[in-house]
């Protein structure tokens, strides 16, 4: 059975003593719930947020990372530093960082590539801007998506990936795709990966949606076959949504 996961992607975010209290009161009035529960604050709070979040059902991911283990990069972060602080999730590819850092897909293979050789979990985001669905290719924008960063992964390699499926135009626009939108991408994205890996591989990836997630909207979009979760940035933001959101699973 593929993992459900909610994980809340804090962008850029919170302060050290804001991180403290949002996962106070995460942790306080977290559900029991069997899905995963993932959080992903800025950088330099993520330190703290493995220590808050030590022994209990809440997991730290990060929102980048550099392709190289180390060296001449000012500003960037490496994948060991992370795995020397606790951290072994990374969301790789999110639309904002495409959109205003220039990441592309070639960028975000090595980025990939780098994750499995470090044994990290890769949250990898893709999905269409509004002009690519309102022309009707976002199924070809999509798979090309996919087929340039991670077609060239091993089976094997497949056990660490979650997929985020993130249409642009949905992302902190307050307007979500429909269920049937993202239960009609997801099944796409799933036949996709059956026909390249087989249908073990396909059954077994979490893909996740995300863009505008609410307590409101959250169950009947997770009730969609597909659909194994979210990733959710705004809501993530409150620890009364953001648990709204993962009671919707
Ligand atoms: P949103 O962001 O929930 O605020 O739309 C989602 C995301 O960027 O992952």
């Amino acid at each position: 059975m593929r993992s459900k996961i909610v994980a809340g992607n804090w962008k850029m975010n919170k302060n050290l003593e804001e991180t403290q209290a949002l996962l106070t009161e995460l942790l306080q009035k977290l559900p029991e719930t069997t899905a995963e529960v993932m959080v992903a604050p800025t950088f330099v709070n993520l330190a703290e947020a493995v220590k808050a979040t030590a022994g209990s059902k809440v997991e730290v991911a990060a929102q980048n990372m550099h392709f190289e283990e180390s060296g001449a990069f000012t500003g960037e972060i490496a994948p060991g530093m992370l795995k020397s602080i606790g951290v072994t999730n990374v969301i790789l590819g999110h639309s904002e960082r495409r959109a205003y850092f220039g990441e592309d897909d070639a960028l975000l293979k090595k980025k990939v590539d780098t994750a499995l050789a470090q044994g990290m979990r890769t949250i990898f985001c893709f999905g269409e801007e509004l002009e690519q669905r309102k022309s009707g290719s976002h199924f070809d924008v999509v798979e090309s998506q996919l087929k340039n960063a991670l077609f060239h992964l091993t089976e094997s390699d497949w056990k660490h990936i979650v997929l985020a499926y993130e249409p642009v135009w949905a992302i902190g626009t307050g307007e979500t795709a429909t269920p049937e939108q993202a239960q009609e991408m997801h099944a796409f994205i799933r036949k996709t990966l059956e026909s390249v890996y087989g249908s073990a591989v396909a059954e077994e990836v979490t893909i996740l949606y995300g863009g505008s997630v609410k307590p409101g909207n959250a169950a009947e979009i997770f009730s969609k076959p597909d659909v194994d979760g979210g990733l959710i940035g705004g809501a993530a933001l409150k620890a009364d949504d953001f648990i709204g959101i993962i009671n919707g699973i």
